[in-house]
């Protein structure tokens, strides 16, 4: 049809529309000038957090792993991970030649919400007993072991005091469970084993997901990948810095080498740089922690779905993107997941059913009712609300290439570095269009010579295995140093 062909009021509703789309573009999309005065925000607090403790808005937390697993860690271990939608368990046997994973068995199941919020031992009974019922039907029973060995990997935040202790600094990602906040994760664990009559579980690991998922690339594929980054419910990365450069830091520890993987925390990174939305706001100030992890909630997989319900809401009421109609849920947080925006921003039918079908599924509007443009915008606002993650997290990853000179030859007239990131989290492993946004991202910020000697290696479910073989590497270490 021809804008002239059009009644007038139906031409004018779309001009409105063309004019509020264009104006989202503006408000989401992040030009790569932008982008690099972001990368430039996140090093100097990267930075400052290296050097000071509190002053930056990244937590830059040492995490006690000075040793990566190699490989040729061998033997029984357990892991437990927690700190997202899921659970996961699992029994791992590392085998004899390099590499190698012997058998394994791995439960993954969905946190119940009710447990959000229940004083933090009910919490921790519940993980507990998870893993003792789940190894007996897996004949691998914990309870019958003399000295089983697990990795814990707590989703958190953690202020280390050991490989094997540290407290917890915040909750974040909808749990609140009274009690847990200046805790020993790994003790109340403990506890929670003794409680259920298991007290012999050697839990001699404590570690974040990002450093868990690191410490598997490493396992598996030997040395290349520098560091991290989780993009599921939540969001962060690790990579390994210099012990040296971290000057806030006097581990009273003997270090066996010059490194130590740092857990940079970027939920909480804030700048002036950061492009905060009014929609961002309401979202914050609606969320269970109003106030912090401002990033975070740019960006993961909690978030961004109803990050775009918002726009869409403010569409529906100012651009009558559903014919005028606001049905009632799209006014309600939650209702559209961040999957289900993943799901319509892929869609590339040629009527864009599954977008119909997205729609029908979270605000109850009729498939059929929905006209392929509104369905276009729909999409258009998913993919834009998307980018913007992809983009913002490329802009965090080139600040750590950047500031681990990643971005410049080694040697005068030498090669530029091959560079790995391992990655896992829902939205990374199974989205490939993001994970290819993050690295067109990368791209626009750090030129293509770099960008051409970058990738993102997907390690599914790292980190429970990663635990696993951060638990086997203390082992073997103790073992060997007699401790
Ligand atoms: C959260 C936690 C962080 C974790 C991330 C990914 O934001 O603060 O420790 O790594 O989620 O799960």
């Amino acid at each position: 049809t021809y804008e002239s062909d059009l009644p007038f009021d139906r031409l004018d509703s779309r001009r409105r529309r063309e004019l509020a789309f264009k104006q989202y573009q503006e408000r989401l999309h992040i030009p790569t000038e932008a982008l690099q005065k972001l990368t430039d925000a996140f090093i100097e607090q990267l930075e400052l957090g290296l050097r000071e403790k509190q002053r930056s808005s990244l937590l830059m937390l040492p995490t006690m792993v000075d040793v990566l697993p190699q490989g040729q860690e061998r033997g029984e271990y357990y892991s437990i991970d927690s700190g997202g939608k899921n659970i996961r368990l699992l029994y791992t046997r590392l085998g004899k030649d390099k590499h190698t994973v012997e058998e394994e068995k791995v439960e993954v199941s969905r946190v119940p919400v009710e447990l959000h919020k229940v004083p933090v031992e009910e919490l921790f009974d519940y993980i507990a007993k998870r893993m003792i019922s789940w190894s007996e039907t897996q004949g691998c029973a914990i309870a019958e072991r003399q000295r089983p060995v697990l990795g814990f990997c707590c989703s958190f935040p953690v202020d280390h005091h050991a490989l094997d202790a540290g407290s917890l600094i915040q909750w974040s990602k909808g749990f609140e469970n009274p009690g847990g906040v200046g805790a020993d994760p790994a003790k109340l664990l403990r506890e929670a084993f003794q409680r259920q009559g298991v007290p012999r579980v050697h839990i001699n690991a404590l570690l974040n997901d990002t450093v868990a998922t690191l410490a598997a690339a490493r396992y598996l594929d030997g040395p290349d990948a520098i560091g991290s980054v989780i993009m599921g419910t939540g969001t962060n990365a690790c990579y390994i810095e210099q012990l040296g450069n971290i000057t806030k830091w006097m581990p009273r520890y003997r270090a066996r080498t010059p490194d130590m993987v740092v857990n940079i925390e970027w939920p909480g990174f804030a700048a002036p740089e950061l492009p905060v939305l009014e929609e961002d706001r309401a979202l914050d100030a609606e969320s269970n922690n109003p106030g912090q992890q401002q990033f975070e909630k740019m960006t993961a997989g909690l978030y961004t779905g109803d990050i775009a319900r918002r726009l869409l809401l403010s569409l529906a009421e100012d651009g009558e993107l559903f014919s005028g109609a606001v049905p009632e849920r799209l006014r309600r947080m939650g209702a559209f997941t961040t999957t289900l925006m993943n799901l319509a921003a892929e869609d590339a039918t040629p009527d864009l059913a599954r977008v119909g079908a997205v729609l029908e599924e979270a605000f109850g509007l009729p498939a059929v009712q929905t006209k392929p443009d509104i369905r276009r915008e729909v999409r258009q606002v998913c993919v834009l609300v998307r980018e913007r993650s992809a983009r913002l997290i490329a802009a965090m990853i080139a600040g750590i290439l950047r500031h681990l000179h990643r971005d410049r030859p080694r040697t005068a007239g030498g090669e530029l570095p091959r560079t790995v990131v391992a990655v896992d989290g829902g939205v990374f492993v199974r989205h490939a269009d993001y994970r290819a946004e993050v690295l067109a991202g990368v791209r626009d910020i750090l030129g293509d010579a770099v960008a051409d000697r970058f990738s993102l290696k997907v390690v599914e479910a790292g980190s429970p295995f990663g635990a696993a073989c951060v638990a086997a590497a203390a082992d073997s270490y103790m073992r060997v140093a007699g401790g």
